[in-house]
C-alpha cells in the first residue's frame, strides 16, 4: 500500500488508563483482544538512554504496523507519506502513535530518561525496510519533483 493520505491513517490512540491511589495501569491488546491497535503484537522494542540532540528512525517500513509509546519522558515524531509531512509530540505512557507501513518517520528532540517503546506487527527483518529516502519516494509514488514539503 501507497500514495497520498496514507498519513492520515497514523493517529494517536488514546489507551486505557486505570487510575488509582497506588498508581496508573495501562494495558494494549490487539485485534483478537480489546482491539485498542490495529495488528497482532509480534515484537517489543524500546529506545532509551538517547543522547540529547540525537536523531532516531529515518527510515520506512514496507508491511510493518507500529505503535509507538513514550513510556517515560517524550520526544517528537515526523511522519511522512510521501505527499505530506505531520509532526507529533509523544509524552504520555497512555497513547500510542499508530503508524501504518509506507510512513517515513523521523525521531528527534528526545527529553532526559526518554524511553520510546515500540510494539510491532512483525520480527525484525532488514528486507521490510525502506532506508533511502529517495527510494522512498519512488515507491510512495511522488514525483512531480519528489513532493513531500510540508509539515503540518
Ligand atoms: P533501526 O530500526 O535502524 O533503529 P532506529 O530507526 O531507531 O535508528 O535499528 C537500529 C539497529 O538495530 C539496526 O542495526 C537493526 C537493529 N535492530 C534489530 O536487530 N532488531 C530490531 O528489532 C530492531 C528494531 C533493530
Amino acid at each position: 500500500m501507497s500514495g497520498k493520505e496514507l498519513i492520515k491513517f497514523c493517529n494517536v490512540i488514546n489507551l486505557p488508563k486505570i487510575s488509582e491511589p497506588r498508581g496508573n495501569l495501562t494495558f494494549i491488546e490487539g485485534p483478537q483482544g480489546a482491539s485498542h491497535i490495529p495488528f497482532e503484537i509480534k515484537r517489543v522494542y524500546y529506545l532509551y538512554d538517547v543522547p540529547g540532540g540525537a536523531e532516531r528512525g529515518g527510515h520506512a517500513h514496507k508491511d510493518l504496523h507500529q505503535l509507538i509509546v513514550a513510556m517515560s519522558g517524550s520526544f517528537d515524531i515526523v511522519l511522512d507519506d510521501g505527499f505530506s509531512k505531520k509532526r507529533f509530540h509523544l509524552n504520555r505512557s497512555y497513547q500510542g502513535l499508530y503508524i501504518c507501513p509506507m510512513i517515513w518517520r523521523e525521531m528527534d528532540n528526545f527529553s532526559s530518561g526518554a524511553v520510546c517503546m515500540v510494539l510491532a506487527s512483525n520480527f525484525y527483518d532488514e528486507s521490510d525496510y525502506y532506508r533511502d529516502y529517495q527510494e522512498f519516494l519512488t515507491a510512495a509514488n511522488p514525483s512531480p519533483s519528489q513532493q513531500s514539503r510540508s509539515e503540518v
